[in-house]
């Protein structure tokens, strides 16, 4: 297995072999099945055994992980159509129908594994808050993998209790582009979007959240340096151990955990293009754009003429094949300048050297990836906590410029040119590579995430 950098000093000296074992429960989705993974490689490398609960949608190749135990749970995921379905009724859905199947199955795992190897704890993504009463019921302690940034799970908390305060009223409709006083980061059109909850979004924050606070502890995948301000909260609302060991993938490539072919053809592409040239663009794995919205996309990326690689993929538009609804003569008009393909190895794609600023949705992974490579990011963020993530990249971190105006192809051609040729993006590209050097900074010998991977180690080796 490849790890990136000087694995000795990536990692802590493992402890002998524990005989202990650790069960993983992800939720199935790619933004969150890659940094469980990943969690547990990292975990096994520090001497645990690993099994993976998994429900049967989306499951795991089990072959790119030989080293793991594997247990699939019915999900009943198939009875519903997810084509229009959005992420709270997903997620709520699962926490109905994987009650008896996950609480079965890690009742009898925990029998088996009892004289051998027992079961430290379990470690649940923070989606799947029914576990924490499954836990307690087996008397195993529970730890949540949540998988988006720290500034999200104070953001969402700030939004609820706004929304549930009877006092409180929305901000008038002109003041919209001015920072929310509720939360800076934030604009009053941000608090306005964020208060209203017509999907029941809060209702799921509510439970993840509660069930959080009732847990052993929390493992994020971030690093102090990048959110050093919103711990002490999370410290003062949450008041359980708090991990921040990330980022994961710096520890391992996420390829193998990739529930879509990646098309690596594109590599060698990349090679032929001048240094920092390359525009790369993707909106992650669920995020949906209109008909209109495409159009626009392709012909501000046309018009920019710089070399693009695209990632479209297959059903991004609904009811949509692949490149059908392409504007006419779109490819000709690129030519050899722009790529698209169905799914990249996105990781290998920003650290490549031709790849000069990413145009993304701004899910967590990504936004990740994007500043542990030092690329500069172009910021359309879709739903839940992207929002979030891009007001941080674009108003706190100074890393992004953020596309206002929605999928307009003017305002798109603007906003790329501003990274990827204005001064403007020189500055931001500094900013964006002082990061990345405390990110690496983090991972060695006595950094913040590697002191917090040992915590992590001691603390469940005393549970
Ligand atoms: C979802 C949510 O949308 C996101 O907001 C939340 O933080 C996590 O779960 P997703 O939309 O898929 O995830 O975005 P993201 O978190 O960025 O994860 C996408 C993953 O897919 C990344 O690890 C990325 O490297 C990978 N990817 C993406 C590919 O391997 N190839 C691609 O072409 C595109």
């Amino acid at each position: 297995m490849e790890i990136h950098g000087n694995a000795s000093t990536l990692w802590p000296t493992p402890p002998t072999e524990t005989r202990r074992r650790i069960v993983l429960f992800p939720m199935p989705f790619q933004g969150h099945i890659t940094p469980m993974l990943q969690l547990a490689n990292i975990l096994h490398v520090q001497g645990f055994k690993i099994t993976i609960i998994h429900t049967e949608y989306n499951s795991p190749n089990h072959s790119n992980h030989p080293h793991f135990t594997f247990k699939s749970i019915s999900d009943r995921f198939s009875e519903i159509t997810t084509a229009d379905l959005d992420a709270s009724y997903c997620f709520k859905y699962l926490n109905k129908t994987c009650v008896d199947p996950f609480r079965n199955c890690l009742a009898e795992l925990l029998e088996d594994y009892s004289d051998e190897e027992p079961v430290s704890c379990i470690i649940t993504d923070a989606g799947f808050y029914f576990t924490q009463a499954v836990a307690d019921a087996l008397k195993i302690p529970r730890l949540v993998l949540e998988t988006s940034s720290l500034g999200c799970t104070v953001a969402s908390d700030i939004l609820l209790s706004l929304s549930e305060n009877p006092s409180f009223t929305l901000p008038k409709e002109g003041d919209h582009e001015t920072l929310a006083v509720e939360f800076p980061p934030l604009k009053v059109k941000d608090v306005r979007k964020g208060t209203r909850d017509p999907k029941g979004m809060g209702e799921l924050v509510i439970n993840m959240h509660t069930q959080m606070k009732a847990s052993s502890g929390i493992i994020w995948n971030t690093f102090i340096e990048l959110e050093e301000y919103a711990l002490e909260t999370i410290f003062q609302d949450y008041q359980i151990p708090s991990f921040t060991l990330g980022p994961f993938h710096k520890y391992f490539p996420a390829s193998s955990s990739s529930l879509i072919e990646q098309d690596r053809t594109i590599l060698s592409w990349l090679d032929t293009q001048a240094p920092k040239s390359v525009l790369y663009v993707s909106f992650g794995s669920v995020a949906r754009i209109t008909e209109l919205e495409f159009q626009e996309v392709a012909h501000g990326l046309a018009n920019t003429s710089l070399p693009f690689l695209w990632v479209v993929r297959p059903g991004i538009v609904s009811g949509s094949k692949w490149l059908e609804l392409l504007p006419e003569k779109f490819l000709e008009r690129v030519g050899d300048k722009g790529r698209v393909v169905k799914w990249s190895p996105q990781q290998e794609v920003l650290a490549h050297p031709a790849t000069g600023c990413f145009w993304t949705h701004n899910g967590w992974n990504s936004t990740l990836e994007s500043i542990c490579e030092g690329v500069p990011m172009v910021c359309s963020p879709c739903f839940v906590d992207q929002p979030v993530i891009a007001r941080y990249v674009c108003n706190v971190w100074k890393i992004g410029v953020f596309l206002e105006d929605g999928f307009e192809r003017g305002g798109i051609e603007t906003a790329i040119k501003r990274v990827m040729m204005d001064e403007e993006g020189q500055e931001i590209s500094k900013r964006i590579g002082r990061l990345k050097e405390k990110m690496n900074i983090s991972l060695e010998k006595g950094g913040s995430s590697h002191e917090s991977l040992k915590s992590l180690v001691d603390y469940i080796l005393s549970l």
